[in-house]
């Protein structure tokens, strides 16, 4: 299982390669506006950024919702960097320009998920990954881990390549959650991230062993 960073933060991300476990990073507006980057000069800058520091996949949100402005956009942010995913909603004329980007070869993130139905037309329209929101699924008092499990299983009995991206990560119980579940990869902040290392029988354990070897 692959693990992405989702935040435009660059320190978070350092901090996340830093620890030897990290395979990409999503970002959307909305985690673009929380670091105060605007403007779209900025905003790919911030992306080049980003694709400098980790070595993987680095998925950037298209602002159009109609057909030839998602091209026009995904187009311009696939030729900032090689490692960048255009992320692209689930929408009508976004899954016919996941279609048309994935035969050019652009890789893609079909985001704001939120069915099996929505999961399978984007895995038509050959979505690199697509990602299901558990956060916010669990929001509205719905299992957003029993989706991944359920799009795992559909993407298994068809063959499909699409890779299923756990998002909306609240907390870390959701990581070991989505692994059980088959994600191919789980997307979430540093902090759900960092709290997979506690467990207070390791500190006791480590306390014990470090007094003997003192003994
Ligand atoms: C994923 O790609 C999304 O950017 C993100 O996980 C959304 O998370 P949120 O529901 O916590 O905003």
């Amino acid at each position: 299982m692959k693990f992405f960073i989702d935040t435009a933060n660059l320190d978070e991300i350092r901090e996340a390669m830093d620890l030897g476990i990290l395979d990409g990073v999503t970002t959307n507006p909305s985690l673009m506006a929380k670091e105060g980057i605007k403007g779209e000069e900025n905003i790919r800058k911030h992306y080049t950024d980003i694709c400098e520091i980790v070595d993987g996949d680095v998925s950037a949100e298209v602002i159009a919702t109609d057909f030839e402005g998602i091209i026009r956009e995904a187009e311009e942010l696939a030729a900032l960097h090689p490692q960048i995913v255009v992320k692209v909603p689930m929408i009508k004329d976004g899954v016919k320009a996941i279609k048309y980007l994935s035969s050019k070869g652009i890789k893609t993130n079909c985001t704001l998920v939120f069915s099996t139905g929505q999961a399978i037309l984007a895995a038509k329209a050959g979505a690199t990954y697509v990602s299901p929101f558990i956060g916010r699924l669990d929001d509205i008092s719905t299992d957003g881990v029993e989706l991944v499990a359920q799009i795992v299983d559909i993407y298994r009995y068809y063959d499909f390549d699409t890779q299923v991206l756990a998002a909306s990560i609240r907390h870390t119980m959701h990581i070991p959650q989505c692994a059980e579940a088959g994600a191919d990869v789980v997307t979430c902040p540093l902090k759900p991230i960092m709290g997979l290392l506690k467990h207070p029988l390791t500190d006791i354990g480590l306390e014990k062993f470090l007094a003997d070897h003192g003994k």
